[in-house]
Parts: structure tokens; sequence; C-alpha cells
């Protein structure tokens, strides 16, 4: 596949090619799927994810079956279930990173406001603006601590010299790293720890005003000390961002979400106020996972 995302259109002529008995979904088109329950409902949605299909290698593999599912602003929203249930797959739609994977293909609606993410219109550019991602890995750019949050902010905004500065401070003060680096702006990112590394990660992606902050596993390669400051974080930030955090880590979601929604191969099982969810479960395999049984 091109850098193009797969329109629905191909995806259903390549669907129609498949033999009968292969394990599809139920066919649907964007358009015929009622988007709001309600105004008020709309307005408190960051992103409004509908009948989200989505395959790896030209359709052999189904990852994603029908998901439906908002993610509400200024919350913090927690994906969990075992490995390979499609959480990465789902937060890489969001912010298009799937367009690059060869094969990969989708169908549905991921909404954001007006912004109809999947729509091959869709500037791409703007949308990661929009929406930032921050991965299990730490990975800055091999340059200096200051010239990963301006890089950004370099690219999309027409900044002179001291607001760029400012915003940097900024951007590294809401990311609680300013009084660790502020004397070292001018060294390479690549010597800071591996929590401040992330940290940095998240004051590169406030630092183009993004409405949402994706966060595939954020903690996972992170000692306990640094990961409490990336929780301790997620809570402030939550304030001015919607959040959407993948995590391993049951007690991680429990402490800092609002809404967990539990996968399991590909399917959406169940979501709902994280409280909910991990104390009084509507679906056995929620409860079976959140406890430990599997998974
Ligand atoms: N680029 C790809 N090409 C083919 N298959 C893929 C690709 N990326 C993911 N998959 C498959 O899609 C499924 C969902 O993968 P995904 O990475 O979304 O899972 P995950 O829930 O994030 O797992 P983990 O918890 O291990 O990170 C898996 O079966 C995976 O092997
Ligand atoms: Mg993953």
């Amino acid at each position: 596949m091109s850098n193009e995302i797969q329109q629905s259109s191909e995806i259903d002529t390549a669907l129609e090619n498949l033999p009968a008995d292969a394990n599809l979904p139920t066919t649907h088109s964007s358009s015929a799927v009622p988007m709001e329950a309600s105004e008020e409902a709309s307005s408190r949605t960051a992103i409004n994810i509908q009948n989200l299909d989505s395959w790896y290698n030209n359709l052999d593999f189904q990852a994603l079956h029908d998901v439906c599912l908002r993610f509400e602003k200024n919350h913090v929203s927690a994906l969990i279930g075992p490995s390979g249930c499609g959480k990465s797959t789902l937060l890489r739609w969001i912010n298009r990173m799937n367009d690059v994977v060869a094969g990969a293909s989708v169908r549905g609606t991921l909404q954001m406001g007006d912004l109809d993410i999947l729509a091959a219109t869709t500037d791409v550019v703007d949308l990661r603006r929009r929406i930032g991602i921050v991965f299990q890995k730490p990975n800055p750019f091999p340059k200096s601590i200051y010239d990963n949050v301006a890089f950004g902010p370099r690219l999309h905004f027409n900044i002179g010299k001291e607001e760029l500065d400012e915003l940097v401070e900024w951007s590294l003060k809401k990311s609680a790293l300013w009084g660790e680096v502020k004397d070292r702006l001018k060294k390479s990112a690549l010597g800071l720890s591996g929590g401040q590394q992330q940290r940095l990660c998240i004051a590169r992606a406030i630092a183009v005003g993004p409405e949402v902050l994706l966060m595939d596993e954020p903690c996972s390669a992170l000692d306990p000390a640094s990961t409490a400051r990336i929780e301790d974080l997620i809570y402030e930030l939550k304030e001015q961002y919607t959040i959407v955090m993948v995590t391993h880590n049951m007690q991680q979601a429990s402490r800092c979400s609002d809404q967990t929604a539990f996968f399991f191969e590909g399917k959406l099982v169940e979501v709902g106020d994280t409280t909910d969810v991990f104390r009084n479960p509507k679906e056995q395999r929620t409860e079976d996972y959140v406890t430990g049984k599997f998974g």
C-alpha cells in the first residue's frame, strides 16, 4: 500500500473477492452510523470511534473488529488487554501512523470534533500536531534538549527566538523536567536518564499545542520512581489535554485513568468508569484479566 490510506470502497471490493466462508465483519459504511446520542455528549467527546475495523497483510489478518468507543475531553482513558489484542493498532490509526504500514487498512469512523481523521483529505501533519504520541521507549532526537522541544514549533509555527525560548521553557516546566535540565539545554538529549527522556518526549509532544496525547505504555521501560513521576504528570496534564494511555500495569490503569477499555483479540469487550471496570466488571473475561487470571 502507498502512503494513501486504503479507502472503504477498496476494502469492500477486496472483501468481495475473499472466500464465502471467510470470517468477515458485517458490512457497514460510516455514513450509516448514527454519530452522536446527544449534543452534550458530543461537546464532551474528544475522539469518537465508530465501527472501526482494521486489517494487516492486505486483509489477511483482522486486528480490530467493530470497535466503538469515545474518549472524553480532559479525561484519561486506559486501554488494557493482553499482548496482540490491538491496543497499539488503535492508537496508530488515531494519529494515522498506520498509513505507512504496507498492507494495513481500516474501515469505520474516527472523528475528532468536525474532523474525519481517516479521510484521505485530512492533513496528516496537522493531525499529528493536534494528536501527539509518546511511545514505550523514549525516542528523543539525537539533538540538544532545547532542539528536541523546539523541533515541532519550528516546523509548525512561524516563531521568533524569544517566543520559542518561552515555549521550550513552558513545555519543560509542564512536563516536570525544567528544574533538572535548565542549566544544560544545549547538551544532548541522549545524555538524559530514561525517565528524563520520557518526560522530554512529553515536552516535545505538548510544545506544539496538541489536544490529545496518546501514550503507548509510557512507563514500561522506566523504574518505579520515574514511573511515579510520569503518573503524577499524567494526572496534571489531563487538566489541559485528553489522554489515551495503553498500559499492561493494572495498578497504573486504576490509579491514573477515569475510563478503562478492555480489549481481547481485537474486540472491545468492556468499557466504563475505571472503578466499575476494576471493582465490578460486567464481563467475566474482564474480571479474569484485571484479576490477573490471564494475559
Ligand atoms: N505491522 C504489522 N503487520 C502485521 N501485523 C501486525 C502489525 N502490527 C501489528 N500486527 C498484528 O496485529 C495484532 C495487534 O497488534 P498490536 O500491536 O496492536 O497489539 P497490542 O495490543 O498493542 O499488543 P502489545 O500489548 O504486545 O503491545 C497482533 O496480532 C500483531 O501481530
Ligand atoms: Mg502495543
